[in-house]
């Protein structure tokens, strides 16, 4: 019988970038025309959110951002190493990068033979751990896992996608966020990797590239694309792939990857700030273990608080819920200038 470990992280992108980087999303999105002038300045901005910019423009309060993600990751990873799984599934979105116009899966199992990477070819500036811009990543792939979940979802009714090489990217930022900040001390990441796509983007995938633009280009109306997959259905098909690797005879890591609500995807905020209640009650939620609050919560909601991603924390909750189990630590990263509120949670055996 599988044991399962599972695990909810983030893969914030500027992480990987200096101290000076992390507020790089809400710069940019200041000097969008569409801004209303009175947002411009902190004088126009919430209380908390003033307060976090300081008098630094923020480099005081990006050092304890990263402390406290830092430190989410190490946990997370002494938790990955005392429960040693034969590999790791990694529910992540596609951000326009293996999955374009000629397809966009609402769901796929990367079952690859090994994953392999360059982060820093075309990367702008240094990175925070000065590593060359030829560095090659190799994580291991896990086909057989891969195709037995996939065999395992589509026998379950789950109608998901799979691929046995990439398409158009060698390893989409989801993913490979996730393995770089697990191994943030460079240890190396010994398990392989089941990566399993989320659409999360949904109608912004193609409209704007799953990225950020500026409030003056920010898609609507007939410029969307259709929907991303329900939030109670990801929360569904967490829960067969749980009865799935549950039947398997493998130790697995269920892992989420995502930040929650994002400020660039968040336009009642002119996509300068997330949305901060909206995570804090998803919050509240995940630790009372509320997961019907979860699972009920509507896609219009989550679009309109910028929580996309968070399409892959509810295939982890979904996971949760049918192996009975409540999380044994969380952690909370709440930021208004750092384009989105974070959370670690781990539900232990
Ligand atoms: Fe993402």
């Amino acid at each position: 019988m599988g044991q399962i470990l599972g695990l909810g992280v983030t893969h914030f992108p500027p992480l990987s970038g200096p101290d000076q980087n992390l507020g790089r999303i809400l710069k940019r999105a200041l000097e969008d025309p569409a801004v209303p002038e009175t947002l411009r300045h902190p004088e126009g901005w919430p209380a908390a959110m003033r307060e976090e910019y300081g008098a630094d423009a923020g480099l005081t309060s990006a050092r304890h951002h990263r402390e406290a993600l830092v430190a989410g990751f190490r946990n997370a990873r002494r938790l990955l190493d005392e429960f040693a799984p034969d590999f790791v599934v990694i529910w992540g979105d596609d951000q326009y990068e293996n999955f374009k116009e000629d397809v966009i899966p609402p769901f796929c199992v990367l079952a690859y033979e090994s994953l392999t990477t360059k982060p820093w070819e075309y990367y702008r500036g240094p990175n925070t751990w000065n590593e060359p811009a030829d560095k090659t990543f190799y994580y291991k792939g896990h086909p057989g896992a891969g195709k037995y979940i996939a065999t395992g979802m589509l026998e379950a009714g789950f109608d998901v996608s799979y691929a046995y090489k990439p398409l158009h990217h060698d390893l989409g930022h989801a993913f490979l966020n996730t393995l770089l900040f697990l191994d943030y001390d460079r240890q190396g990441f010994p398990y392989p990797v089941v990566p399993f796509q989320v659409n999360c983007y949904g109608r912004r995938v193609v409209a704007q590239q799953a990225g950020s633009r500026g409030l003056s280009e920010f898609p609507s109306g007939d410029e969307l694309d259709p929907p991303s997959p329900a939030p109670w259905r990801c929360f569904d098909l967490g829960a067969a792939c749980a009865r799935v690797v549950e039947k398997s005879p493998w130790r697995v890591a269920l892992i989420a990857s995502s930040s929650w609500s994002h400020a660039f995807l968040t336009p009642k905020h002119h996509l300068l700030f997330p949305d901060v209640d909206a995570d804090r009650s998803l919050y509240d939620a995940l630790q009372a273990g509320d997961y019907k609050a979860w699972r009920e919560r509507p896609l219009s909601a989550i679009e309109d608080s910028g929580q996309q991603e968070v399409l892959n924390w509810m295939c982890l909750m979904g996971a949760m819920k049918e192996l009975g189990r409540r999380p044994t630590e969380t952690s909370y990263v709440q930021s208004y200038i750092f384009n989105s509120n974070k959370c670690f949670a781990a539900f232990e055996p």
